[in-house]
């Protein structure tokens, strides 16, 4: 596995390109200043991936901010998503458009399927396939896809995601899931490894926070990376954007990575892949 250097050192996707293992999460961040001010800040402090979707509804703000940024567009990796009501190999064209437009950008280096909607996720696969061809996008890949989902996918497809965006943290750790995108190739990605900030009841780190002079989101974010799963934690606050990523300085050893992981007990706090209803 890649060494874990610095705020913007990447992992290799499955076509070459460097993704930053570590990304400011954008959802239900408000499509005002908030999300404008969020953006920038993290992007002065080093982040060099930002997490958004078509749902989040915040699109506008974060191309702003990427816009009035000192960053140069192409030094920053943006994810987007295709929503659920938008699937579809026609209706995913048409949406991929207006994400563009609105985030003021003419490529997405990362865009997904944001849940797998059984009947469509493999025509809307498709059209992420023809878009990567068209070389408006750098990299496609899925989010909230179970190997049952995938298995099934890669039947059919050209090509094999190079990303899978799952729910992921000490509860819901899936280490059968993530061995399979690892032996298919696909990078694991990880959604609220805080639990939505659930984490800051629960008193599951305090040895290693005292261990290290670290935070509850520090020692997961840390152990998020350490295990080779990029991660994307959301704040829209300065002191937190700034503290979450001050996670370069320090290393858990293998007994600690165990002990996050025995933590699992496959609970949600997001939906069930395998029962939505949206
Ligand atoms: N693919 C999907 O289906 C999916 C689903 C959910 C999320 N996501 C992506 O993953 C990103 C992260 O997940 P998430 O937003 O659901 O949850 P999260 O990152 O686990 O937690 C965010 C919550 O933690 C708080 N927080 C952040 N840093 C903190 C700190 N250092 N101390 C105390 N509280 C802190 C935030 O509050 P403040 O903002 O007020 O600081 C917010 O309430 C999202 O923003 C989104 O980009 C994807």
């Amino acid at each position: 596995m890649s060494k874990i250097t610095d705020i913007q050192g990447t992992f290799t996707l499955n076509n070459g390109v460097e993704m930053p293992y570590f990304g400011l999460g954008t959802y239900q961040a408000d499509n005002d200043q908030e999300v404008v001010d969020a953006v920038k800040f993290a992007l002065d402090q080093g982040y060099r991936h930002i997490d958004t979707a078509a749902v989040y509804k915040n699109e506008v703000g974060v191309g702003k901010a990427i816009k009035e940024s000192a960053v140069a567009r192409e030094d920053i990796f943006l994810t987007t998503k295709v929503w659920n009501s938008d699937q579809g190999y026609e209706s995913t064209l048409k949406a991929f458009e207006a994400s563009l437009e609105r985030l003021a950008t003419d490529y997405v280096d990362l865009y997904l399927v944001h849940w797998p909607v059984v009947a469509k996720y493999k025509d809307t696969w498709r059209a992420l396939e023809e878009l990567y061809k068209q070389k408006r996008i750098r990299a496609i890949g899925v989010s909230n896809f179970l190997q049952h989902h995938l298995e099934d996918l890669l039947q059919s497809a050209e090509i094999v995601p190079m990303v899978n965006q799952m729910e992921f943290h000490p509860y819901l750790v899936q280490q059968d899931l993530l061995n399979f995108c690892t032996d298919k190739g696909i990078q694991y990605e990880a959604w609220s490894p805080f639990l939505q900030g659930k984490l800051f009841e629960l008193d599951i780190t305090r040895d290693l926070e005292e261990k290290y002079g670290k935070s509850a989101a520090q020692i997961v974010l840390r152990w998020n990376l350490q295990k080779g799963v990029v991660t994307i934690p959301k704040s829209v606050h300065k002191n937190r954007i700034a503290s979450n990523s001050e996670i370069f300085d320090f290393e858990l050893n293998d007994d600690e990575v165990a002990y996050l992981d025995s933590l699992h007990k496959g609970e949600r706090t997001g939906p069930d892949p395998d029962n939505f209803d949206f």
